[in-house]
This record gives structure tokens, C-alpha cells and sequence, in this order.
């Protein structure tokens, strides 16, 4: 048993799909979360760059006493998928590919299986690579969707929302035509946007939130080693940014059906932390 608390980062809001599970299924759980919304988009950079911020903002998360580090980012995940002992020897870590992909698996009954995801994670060939470890006969689909990360950052999310509406049949038609029967949402801000992504794939399609599979993975993780707490209280979650505190805790309190308040993150200067 153990009482620190489980550290989540993410480019932005995406990695909180990534919270919202770990809060349903360990609610005892403290939660240190950390959205670097001053650099984002990680998913059209360079992946010695995406590599970069990643491990400065797990040393931000390390500052804190964390037992589990959860990259709730899909590009982060892809880029860093052959990076052995990503957040140090000292900490246990998992990312959303892999978890992901595994759930997919299981899932699909055609064997066609659809990704989309930030460019970075598309490039990375990332979510084929693993699912071809587990199935060779898995056929995988890739597609980025670069508009969708700021859709959901300026919270066009809700089911029927016009432009959301458009932008996503113009990404998905290709991968619908495929006739995929599971589309993994590879980037952990998509699942914000399931309504109208769902609404166009139709009934027959599963989605696999990336972000909520890493959290089932977490739970596995902290079970089989005993490390989940002994408190019986309701955990809490503590929210750094390192920009727009504003936005972030208004589209939090929406995802998360929290007061805003609850969900008001504390700002950091990520330079600043870095140069001390
Ligand atoms: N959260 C990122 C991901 O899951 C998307 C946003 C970005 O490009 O940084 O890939």
C-alpha cells in the first residue's frame, strides 16, 4: 500500500479523459496533473522535441511524491514507444499506446482496425507496430486529425456542433470506408469529441479512448504491486498548467462535471522551473 499520488501529463486538457477514469476507478487516489498548454500542440513537432518536453514535464510530475507516471498524451506515447525506462528507474510508467492497443485487439472481430491521432503519432506507426505483435493478420488504418486537438481546447465539443461535425467526416470517411469495426482515439483529446465521432463511424464501430485504457492500465499496474493507497478518503486532484488557467479550468469543470472552482489549476512558469 502506498499513499503518493499518481502523476498525469499531457499536452493539454486531453490527458484529464485519462483522469476522469482514474477518479472512477481508484477514487481514493490523489492525483498530480500537469497540462503544458504554453507548448501545445506536441503533435506537429519534431520527436527530439516532443521527447524533450515530455522528460522535463515528468521532472515538473517528479517534484511531487508519485508512485506511477501516466503519459496521457498519444504523441508523447508514440514517439517515446521504444524508450526504455521513459521515466526513470526509479518510477513505474505507462503510456496510452499500448494499452490502447490491446483493447483494440481484443475488440476487433474483422480484424480492421482504424487510428487516428496527432501527425506525430500517425508518422510513428506507433499503434501498427504494437498491434502487429499481438495479431499479424491485424490490418491498421491511420489518419491524422490536426483540427480536432483545437476544437476541443476551445471546447467545440458538444454532439451536433456544426464545424466538429464537418471537419470529422472530412478525417473519417476514408477510415469508414475501410470498414473498420474499432477506431482507436490516439490522441487523448478525441475522446472529448465522441459524440460526433461516434455519430459518423455508426453503432458498429467500438472506440477505445486511449486515455481511459492507460488508466485501466495504471490500476493493474498499482494492484499487482500493492501500491494502491490505504486511505479510505476521496482522493483529490491538484491541476498545474503552464498557461491559460482560465480555459483550462472551464473546459475541465465541462469534462470532468466538476465545479470550476475544483478544477482551477495553479500556473507554472516551466522555464523558470527548469532553470532552478
Ligand atoms: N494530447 C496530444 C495527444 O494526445 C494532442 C495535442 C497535441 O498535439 O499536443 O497526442
Amino acid at each position: 500500500m502506498n499513499i503518493s499520488a499518481i502523476g498525469v501529463f499531457d499536452s493539454g486538457i486531453g490527458g484529464l479523459t485519462c483522469v476522469k477514469e482514474i477518479n472512477r476507478l481508484m477514487p481514493n487516489e490523489d492525483v498530480i496533473y500537469f497540462g503544458d498548454t504554453a507548448r501545445i500542440p506536441y503533435g506537429t513537432r519534431s520527436r527530439e522535441t516532443v521527447l524533450r518536453y515530455a522528460r522535463q514535464d515528468m521532472a515538473f510530475i517528479k517534484k511531487f511524491d508519485v508512485k506511477i507516471i501516466i503519459s496521457a498524451c498519444g504523441t508523447v506515447s508514440s514517439v517515446s514507444l521504444n524508450e526504455k525506462n521513459f521515466a526513470g528507474e526509479d518510477c513505474l510508467y505507462t503510456g496510452v499506446v499500448i494499452p490502447a492497443a490491446g483493447a483494440a485487439a481484443a475488440a476487433t472481430r474483422n480484424k480492421r482496425i482504424g487510428v487516428i491521432g496527432t501527425q506525430a503519432t500517425v508518422k510513428s506507426n506507433a499503434y501498427a507496430k504494437v498491434l502487429k505483435t499481438i495479431n499479424q493478420d491485424i490490418k491498421v488504418f491511420g489518419q491524422s486529425c490536426p483540427m480536432f486537438v483545437p476544437l476541443v481546447e476551445n471546447g467545440y465539443v458538444e454532439r451536433g456542433n456544426k464545424v466538429s461535425t464537418i471537419i470529422a467526416e472530412q478525417y473519417l470517411k476514408q477510415i469508414k470506408n475501410e470498414g473498420v469495426d474499432v477506431l482507436i482515439l490516439g490522441c487523448t483529446h478525441y475522446p472529448l469529441l465522441t459524440d460526433i465521432i461516434a455519430d459518423f463511424m455508426g453503432n458498429d464501430v467500438t472506440l477505445i479512448s486511449s486515455g481511459k485504457e492507460a488508466a485501466n492500465t495504471a490500476h493493474a499496474i498499482l494492484t499487482k504491486s500493492n501500491l494502491l493507497t490505504s486511505n479510505e478518503k476521496r482522493g483529490t486532484n491538484r491541476y498545474f498548467v503552464s498557461d491559460g488557467v482560465e480555459s483550462f479550468s472551464e473546459n475541465a469543470a465541462l469534462f470532468l462535471g466538476e465545479n470550476a472552482e475544483d478544477c482551477t489549476p495553479e500556473l507554472i512558469n516551466i522555464d523558470e522551473f527548469l532553470a532552478e
